[in-house]
């Protein structure tokens, strides 16, 4: 008897999964690989979740959250992204950004629909596809485009069994950011196509030289779009665990059934800590963000010095250099691995059109960042 399932046997293989567990054989490497920030929750958020442990939230929540977290999320929501839900109906708090993804494509996806994603892009949009049977069809974003979706490359890919566009701005790997005039002309081409639409919104506040804006937040948009975002990346809270989906309300609720057979809820002292995020003082948020500019700046300077062509990211905390002239993704990886002490992340783990290039973090600090790059520059003056 095959005790694994094809759906799963026939995904494709883990690059990253792989790759990971090579560079953890390495001593002393300084690691630029991992997409989460070095820094750490805020004071006052950790003391929220210690709060919310001493008065015993250490109970079940319903599964779409705790209305209070919900009504939070709302009013974020509202003010900030110009995206008006119902707390009771169209929102639900999941253990991460990651669950809510999963959630949502369970509740959406039947086998051979078809799921437009950016390539390079964020690799869960492909697993989760292959495990239910999806056809991933990757458009590709390219570099002379700053990696940012084009809508006239995104009507070339869509079929009769286009179900689902999923878009990521600011997006993991490159940084790039979606500008407005695109993401309004993409939701007219959703609407012509009776697509739904997947909007990744989990690096909103993580973005530089302008103002994030939601597709969400187009009215003609709100039937058939699901905003996901979370506290991971904003909040330096990715070990808590929660994330939230808002919009669709027969979605949502949907989502809520399969989450109450599975997860049950997000943590309840993360959801208290969560309530804290969102409704105490931002200003963490902006220091965060301001620590990360300057190291983007200083990362995409010094790469494009050493000779390796690194576009200006946007938005998140990566750069994905150019290294094509040294050889394929997985070559120069262990080259920076083996001789300059230095991981990072092949692009070809975020999908086929990321061959020729590395994903960087600069979530780590200054200090390190310009070790790694001292030794790299090392490194390739002897290629
Ligand atoms: C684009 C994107 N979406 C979602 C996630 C998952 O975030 P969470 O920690 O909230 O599950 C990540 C994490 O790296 C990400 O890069």
């Amino acid at each position: 008897m095959k005790w694994i399932a094809d759906s799963i046997e026939n995904s494709p293989p883990s690059i990253i999964g792989k790759l990971l567990s090579i560079a953890s054989e390495y001593k002393d490497v300084i690691s630029l690989a991992i997409g989460e920030p070095d820094l750490d929750t805020p004071e006052h958020i950790i003391e929220a979740g210690i709060d919310a442990l001493k008065t015993k939230y250490t109970h079940y929540t319903s599964n779409f959250g705790f209305l209070e977290l919900r009504e939070a999320i709302a009013e974020k929501l509202d003010k900030e992204n110009d995206f008006k839900v119902d707390p009771k109906n169209e929102i639900i708090v999941t253990c991460g950004a990651g669950a809510a993804i999963d959630l949502f494509m369970r509740t959406v996806l039947n086998p051979g629909d078809e799921v437009i994603v950016q390539d390079p892009g964020y690799f869960n949009y492909i697993y989760v596809s292959a495990f239910l049977d999806a056809k991933v069809v990757p458009l590709h974003v390219k570099e002379e485009n700053e990696f940012s979706l084009k809508p006239e490359d995104l009507e070339e890919k869509i079929t009769e069994k286009t179900k689902l566009l999923i878009i990521n701005s600011p997006a993991n790997p490159t940084g790039s950011v979606i500008p407005e005039k695109d993401l309004r002309k993409i939701a007219d081409i959703a609407i012509e196509n009776d697509l739904l639409v997947l909007t990744d919104e989990i690096y909103e506040k993580l973005i530089y030289d302008e103002k994030h804006f939601s597709i969400a937040s187009i009215p003609e948009m709100k039937e058939r779009c699901v905003l996901i975002n979370g506290f991971s990346k904003a909040y330096a809270m990715t070990g808590w665990r929660v994330g939230y989906a808002a919009g669709n309300r027969e979605i949502i609720n949907k989502m809520g059934v399969i989450g109450a057979y599975t997860t049950i809820c997000a943590p309840a002292v993360s959801q208290k800590a969560a309530i804290s995020a969102l409704k105490g003082n931002q200003e963490c948020v902006e220091e965060m963000r301001k620590e990360y500019d300057k190291r983007r700046r200083y990362i995409v300077k010094r790469l494009n010095e050493i000779g390796i062509p690194t576009v200006m990211p946007k938005g998140a905390f990566y750069a994905f250099p150019n290294i094509s002239q040294y050889g394929n993704s997985e070559k120069v990886w262990k080259l920076f691995l083996e001789k300059a002490n230095v991981s990072t992340t092949p692009g070809t783990a975020f999908g086929r059109y990321g061959e020729g290039y590395l994903r960087f973090s600069y979530a780590n600090s200054l200090e390190n960042i310009e070790k790694a790059l001292n030794n790299i520059e090392k490194v390739v003056k002897n290629v």
